[in-house]
């Protein structure tokens, strides 16, 4: 059986960061004798905002270790506060192909790695054996190792990733649904960046993805995949960079709606409810208040669309009385 192993070492890739939208611009600098993909911690963030994602410097510090260090980022957070944004955001301002794998409980090897094309396999197999042929037992090992070669092998994004010859960011969203096994084969990848196929042999990375997991803390994860890690905490955004978040994402928008809203959805962060307000949430309360042609947010127009900032009924009755309680508390 043919075994064509693509060995060898997994040397980075030469990119810099780029400086405009989904344009692969590369300003590369050589760090440590090693290329990088970004020049310094401020050029990320920066770049990061001229693609629409405003970071903080805590943020872009991670991302940029994360790429000199060639490790992997968890990025664990509250729901809706730009842990998958921030993947594609990075994919989108390196001109770095994005790589998806979205987790969900009982995904396995053949869905996260590879599986072989059984149907096409087979199909090759009956072409055989309809042509006469008396010396079956020697053509048998001449289409074995036919279908098991390339042709006949389904991809799947970590090893889309591993094989990928141009630069690419890793997601692997979600982490936390899969099942401990999964989890190992993970950290299996993710601790050499090459994968072993029995049949074709070792495929090593060639050049070292930025890895971004993403985790809502539905549980634990393990000790070992944490370790393998580099760690970002995503919480709710201050008030100002929320603010800035709406006037960067919601069009037509003013500064004082901006505001207004962002100091509203913080005030309802502080109460003690199911399910707090994300930033998806403010945004979606933004576009429809501009939509409805609303320029300043009073009582009742809150009260009228807390549906959309809120999910559970209990959350909005509690959230309208702290309105109501807030505006009597102004105009006293
Ligand atoms: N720092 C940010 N700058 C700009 N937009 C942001 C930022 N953070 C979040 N957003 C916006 O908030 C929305 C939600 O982000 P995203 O889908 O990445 O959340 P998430 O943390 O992955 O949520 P979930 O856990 O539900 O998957 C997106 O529309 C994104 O554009
Ligand atoms: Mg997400």
């Amino acid at each position: 059986m043919t075994r064509p192993a693509a060995a060898g070492a997994a040397p980075r890739t030469a990119r810099g960061i780029a400086a405009s939208a989904g344009r692969p611009v590369v300003v590369g600098e050589e760090g440590a004798g090693e290329a990088v993909r970004f020049a310094s911690v401020p050029a990320l963030r920066e770049g990061l905002g001229m693609v629409g994602y405003l970071a903080d410097d805590g943020l872009a510090g991670v991302v940029f270790l994360a790429d000199r260090l060639g490790k992997p980022v968890l990025v664990e957070g509250p729901a809706g506060t730009g842990k998958t944004e921030l993947a594609k955001s990075v994919a989108r301002l390196t001109g770095a192909r994005l790589i998806r794998l979205q987790c969900y409980e009982g995904l396995d090897e053949s869905k996260a790695l590879y599986e072989w094309n059984y149907k096409k396999q087979l199909l090759r197999i009956q072409v055989e054996n309809a042509a006469p042929d008396d010396e079956s037992a020697g053509r048998w090992n001449e289409i074995e190792d036919d279908i098991f070669s390339e042709e006949f092998l389904l991809e799947r994004p970590l090893l889309e990733a591993i094989r990928a010859s141009e630069p690419v960011v890793l997601l692997i969203d979600e982490v936390d649904r899969v099942e401990v096994e999964t989890e190992a084969l993970l950290l299996e990848v993710l601790s050499d960046y090459q994968v072993s196929i029995p049949e074709l042999g070792t495929v090593v990375a060639t050049q070292i993805p930025l890895v971004f997991l993403t985790s809502n803390n539905t549980r634990e994860l393990s000790e070992a995949l944490k370790r393998r890690c580099l760690y970002l905490h995503l919480d709710y955004p201050s008030l100002e960079r929320e603010r800035a978040i709406v006037l960067a994402k919601v069009p037509d928008v003013t500064e004082q709606l901006a505001d207004q809203v962002a100091r509203i959805v913080r005030s309802l962060r502080a109460l003690e409810l199911k399910k707090h307000p994300s930033i998806s949430e403010t945004l979606d309360w933004a576009r429809t208040l501009v939509l409805l042609g609303i320029e300043s947010v009073d009582e009742a127009t809150a009260r009228e669309t807390l549906h959309l900032l809120l999910k559970y009924r209990t959350d909005i009755e509690l959230a309208a009385k702290e309105l109501a309680a807030a505006t009597a508390r102004d105009s006293a």
